[in-house]
């Protein structure tokens, strides 16, 4: 039998599942990959907790199990990349840093497959690293690097081969799902319900890049990349978070039969694509409204095969191993059989003022006479249909109402917002909020 010599930099949440995975059912890994997967060394600064942690043996990791410096464990890190005996490198270090990154080119240079988790650094770093895989002819597993523990980039990769995708869509970012789901459940204010996500362990002591929607963006920058082999940069997204989602939103929302999520949105229209990140409005009829709390959800449509769905844990330690770990069993078994990203085809991305969506605009106004008529009429002029005008709150001074449209652009709904600006300057207390209205 053929032997894969494995070793794991980073034994934190991520690493210490791959390593406690890889030695718990190691012989049915062996048996699947056709080879015999051995795990050789790990490098850790802490080894001591991560040994407890993880339940592994201390001789493991480089250094014998004592506490590492930065430049012991870099040390360590160098002598694996140069080293003969070791076939596969899993980075769980993290990050987009040029350490990292230079890293992982190391790695690959040195004629070692790679497989990390690193959402970051493969979105905004991916191109050479990719490339550099390809010129070596190793392999980059990153099925871990998308929704955790769902089988998404193997789906598209390997089980799609026989169809074309026609969209992409999803809730990819756990933390913010989660907050959402308490805003509506439990009728709280976005800081009450990110208080409570940060008490339960679903976000980072720093979560901007759950809540702004980076950390979605990145899953999003991969897929596009697998289902229509483009490269795209967060930019070209026009990413927006759920910062601004307040308990009016949520209740506008629940007057059309509709709850807030954070979408992942990716189609190809006439060879055009359209690509997003933002706060939208699920109708309840829609799967995706049900997925609540941490979980993830991806909606694929194929053009031949119709619409799947996976859903799953996009976080957490051997739930997120468990797809480093199905990578290296993945490679063992199909080493340069494996592609690592798809051909690549014509970039076609479609600017965000193009976007057709039905839409719910939101307008903060004062509390006087003929405002709702003339907002509506200004939408009109845009040659916009509308579905629905809701309640109009009051509150004092202030009102609040918002207007369900047809499919429009976003450019025309812009159009009479600069149109309501122009002719009755001071009309709108604030910036409407648009959002996209998901069927
Ligand atoms: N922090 C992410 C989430 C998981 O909340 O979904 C890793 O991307």
């Amino acid at each position: 039998m053929d032997i894969l010599n494995i070793a794991i930099l980073g034994c934190g949440t991520v690493g210490g599942g791959v390593a406690q995975i890889i030695t718990e059912i190691n012989q049915d890994l062996s048996i699947r990959a056709k080879t015999k997967i051995v795990l050789r060394k790990i490098v850790e600064l802490s080894p001591c907790t991560a040994s407890e942690r993880f339940n592994l043996p201390l001789d493991l990791f480089c250094g014998g199990g004592k506490e590492l410096t930065g430049a012991e464990a870099n040390q360590y890190i160098q002598e694996i990349i140069s080293s003969r005996e070791i076939d596969l490198v899993v980075e769980t270090i993290g990050g987009k840093s040029d350490f990292v990154y230079n890293l992982c080119l190391d790695i690959l240079n040195s004629g070692k497959h790679l497989v990390t988790a690193n959402k970051a650094l493969l979105a905004e770093r991916g191109k050479t690293i990719f490339e550099t895989a390809e010129a070596k002819n190793v392999k980059i597993g990153f099925e871990a690097a998308v929704c955790g523990a769902i089988p998404i980039i193997k789906t598209i990769q390997e089980s799609f081969t026989g169809d074309k995708v026609l969209s992409v869509s999803g809730i990819m970012n756990g933390t913010s799902n989660y907050i959402l789901t308490q805003m509506q459940d439990e009728k709280l204010e976005f800081a009450e319900a990110l208080k409570l996500a940060q008490e339960n362990g679903y976000a980072e002591a720093d979560p901007l890049l759950d809540i702004n929607g980076g950390d979605a963006g990145h899953k999003l920058i991969l897929l596009i990349k697998l289902a229509y082999g483009i490269d795209v940069s967060k930019d070209d997204l026009s990413i927006s978070g759920i910062e601004n989602i307040t308990k009016e939103d949520i209740d506008f929302a629940s007057e059309i039969d509709a709850k807030i999520k954070l979408i992942c949105y990716a189609k190809k229209i006439n060879g055009s694509i359209y690509a997003t990140v933002r706060p939208m409005l699920v109708k309840n009829s829609n799967f995706l409204s049900d997925v609540s709390g941490a979980t993830n959800a991806v909606r694929i449509n194929n053009k031949y095969s119709g619409v799947h769905f996976l859903v799953g844990k996009g976080a957490g330690s051997t739930e997120t191993a468990m797809s480093i770990v199905s990578d290296i069993v993945f490679i063992a078994r199909y080493g340069d059989k494996i592609q690592n990203i798809p051909a690549k085809q014509e970039r076609n991305l479609a600017e965000s003022h193009k976007f057709v969506f039905p839409y719910l605009i939101t307008f903060q106004t004062g509390n006087i006479p003929g405002t709702t008529g003339f907002i509506t009429t200004a939408i009109g002029n845009q040659e916009i249909n509308i579905e629905t005008v809701s309640h109009n709150r009051h509150k004092g001074e202030k009102a609040m109402f918002s207007v369900a449209t047809m499919p429009c652009t976003l450019g025309q709904i812009e159009n009479a917002i600069r149109e309501i600006r122009n002719e009755k300057p001071g009309m709108l207390l604030s910036e409407p909020k648009i959002m996209p209205i998901l069927y």
